[in-house]
């Protein structure tokens, strides 16, 4: 039953003349699922498919070439360009219709590599106004109910809007000129009832660039000029503002749509909208939709589960940034940290036979796997110690909080399975046996690893800390280890302490995604905690470190109060069970990430 608190969220609205069933949009998010000569795969297909059951009611597909090679982003950008990719997107098209969702695909160029418009040429201007509108003309033809312009994030209309990046003193020099001509081109190609919207920067969050005051009147010349729907988004500052890393807060950019009210149009906020009773104040608020990007990759019933009255049942995104380092540092097709299932889109089916599985561990990839082996009609019993398993310390550091909505997302979901029985507390081998499992998973995470010797009172352990055993105000400490735990552990530190983080290789967190790893150090710094890379632990003492250079071999005595080992963790499998089969998934069989985790619980729970 449709929850009647979240009413705003279910009103219908119309954008033009089409009318969308609710207030959630699919915003764009490149993927690439396509193939690298910008077709559309099945996968492609299939992952919008999914986010249009899940009851959205606009679908904006992912920035899209409109003018392949030249203009191409990533390697594996979707193209619009010309009829050659007709038939894919018709397919395309009928497809996602099938489920009563609203289709629209953001049309962008990415600008040229000076990023400005100074130099651009009029005859390439008119030339690319004449791309936009082709390949709208391409769109509607194929079956969207409307295109989007990308005019924010740094890209080329951006950069005509903005006065950072357009100096120029004849027509074009207007900042809303560009963006205004590509909405008149398109009526002409696609009549004037085929609705445009935009993703407009309305803050470029950049000094000498769009300000609240311009940003609000190139909305209401955008809005004035036929446009019909706006977004209300980010333009040329810093990626981590429109890419924003876990600790940003919830809903934190929704201003910059309330900003722009009252307006003509439809207005959309976008960024960290993640639970929907933050979505229903956005809305309440005078805003017109919420735009839910890793929101709907994360789950895609997010809008199902609220209309159902399951709102405890969504898997909420917890900003773990693995699908932007996919796309943005890799380029690779993206994947999530939290939803197994993306890129697969596939139904959960029954097993052949049920049978009785014995998950020992209770961390992300034990409890993926009991979820997913209950789906499939097994009886699972699940050895427990604490619930939740390393995501209850992973969750300590500030900013890291949003980790808890996993676990909890696991407590509700598991807890509705009668064929779940939770063994809490201490248990043994025995215990396990006495289950009589056909199957066992052992999922018993790991222990933190201390690569030297610990003297009592002076060295202590990370978990240690983070669980709140032992505490520190006012010390002058030494973090060994500086992986994202030890940077973590020392950001938690460094609220009460002075911190100096001591680490053998030359990076600082190396692997974690760019965005998240940039916000990180930055907030080290701000801290004042000192880094020293390229350094080894040699010995430790009661008040002193020794530590030496790994490239000069000079030693240097660090006087400290105490030393926390942060130097990673080692695969904890406290007891094997011989010829009974198991397979060991998570950290107990490598220590890596929270995706490692809930992947291989997937993978296994699905092959029993
Ligand atoms: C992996 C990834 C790819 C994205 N690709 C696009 C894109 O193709 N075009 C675009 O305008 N924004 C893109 N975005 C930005 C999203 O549309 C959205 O504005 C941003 O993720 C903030 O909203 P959210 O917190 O709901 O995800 C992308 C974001 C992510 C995480
Ligand atoms: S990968 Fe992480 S950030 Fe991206 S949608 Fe999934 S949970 Fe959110």
């Amino acid at each position: 039953m449709q929850d009647t608190k979240f009413a705003n969220l279910f009103r219908p609205l119309k954008i033009g003349d089409v009318e969308l069933k609710n207030r959630a949009i699919f915003p764009p998010i490149s993927t690439n699922f396509a193939d690298e000569n910008g077709h559309l795969t099945e996968k492609f297909v299939n992952h919008y498919v999914r986010r249009a059951k899940g009851v959205v009611a606009l679908i904006i597909v992912e920035n899209s070439c409109i003018d392949c090679p030249e203009a191409k982003k990533g390697a594996f950008q979707p193209a619009i360009d010309s009829y050659d990719f007709f038939d894919d997107w018709e397919n395309f098209t009928r497809q996602v219709h099938k489920y009563d969702a609203k289709i629209s695909v953001e049309l962008a160029h990415p600008g040229f590599s000076e990023r400005n418009v100074d130099s651009v040429s009029d005859e390439k201007i008119e030339k690319i106004i004449e791309q936009y509108a082709n390949s709208a003309e391409i769109a509607k033809n194929a079956g969207f109910d409307m295109v989007e312009i990308q005019g924010a994030h740094g890209l080329l209309v951006n950069q005509f809007l903005s006065p950072f990046t357009n100096h120029r003193k004849d027509k074009w020099g207007k900042s809303t000129a560009f963006a205004i001509t590509i909405r008149e081109k398109i009526a002409e190609r696609c009549g004037e009832n085929f609705p445009v919207t935009i993703r407009l920067a309305v803050d470029d969050l950049k000094t000498g660039g769009i300000d609240e005051k311009l940003g609000r009147e190139i909305a209401h010349a955008i809005a004035d000029a036929g446009y019909d729907m706006i977004q209300a988004d980010i333009g040329l500052g810093p990626k981590e503002k429109r890419l924003e890393p876990m600790p940003y807060p919830e809903g934190w950019r929704a201003y910059l749509a309330q900003r722009i009210l009252p307006i003509d149009v439809p207005v959309a906020a976008v960024g960290m909208i993640r639970s929907p009773e933050i979505a229903e104040n956005i809305l309440e608020d005078g805003v017109d939709l919420v735009a839910l990007g890793r929101t709907l990759i994360a789950d895609p019933d997010w809008i199902n589960k609220i209309r159902d009255g399951k709102i405890e049942l969504i898997r909420k995104c917890i900003g773990c940034s693995e699908c932007i380092k996919a796309r943005h540092d890799e380029d690779v097709a993206i994947r999530c940290g939290v939803n197994p299932n993306v890129g697969n889109e596939e139904e959960i089916t029954p097993a052949k036979s049920s049978k009785i599985v014995a998950i020992v561990g209770c961390g992300p990839a034990g409890l993926e796997a009991a979820e997913i082996s209950a789906v499939r009609g097994h009886n699972v019993h699940l050895f427990c110690k604490q619930f939740g398993g390393q995501l209850n310390i992973a969750a300590v550091p500030p900013g890291k909080e949003k980790l808890r909505w996993l676990i909890e997302y696991f407590e509700n979901s598991l807890s509705r399975f009668e064929n779940i029985t939770i063994h809490n507390g201490e248990f043994g081998k025995d215990d396990v046996i006495a289950a009589k499992p056909d199957e066992i998973i052992i999922a018993t995470g790991a222990k933190p690893f201390a690569p030297f010797t610990l003297v009592e009172g002076m060295t202590f352990v990370y978990d240690s800390v983070l669980r709140g055993e032992i505490e520190f105000e006012g010390k002058n400490l030494v973090v060994a280890g500086a992986g994202l735990v030890g940077c973590e552990t020392a950001n938690f530190l460094a609220d009460k302490n002075k911190i100096t983080i001591v680490e053998m290789l030359p990076e600082i967190a190396p692997g974690v995604e760019t965005i998240t790893r940039n916000h990180l150090l930055n907030e080290l710094e701000q801290k004042g905690v000192k880094i020293l890379s390229k350094r080894k632990v040699i010995d430790i003492e009661m008040g002193k470190v020794i530590v030496e250079n790994t490239d000069t071999s000079e030693r240097d005595e660090i006087t400290c109060d105490a030393i926390i080992i942060a130097t990673g963790g080692k695969p904890y499998v406290p007891f094997t069970f011989g010829e009974i089969y198991h397979s060991i998934i998570g950290d107990a069989k490598s220590v890596r990430k929270i995706i490692d985790a809930t992947s291989e619980g997937y993978e296994v729970a699905k092959s029993i």
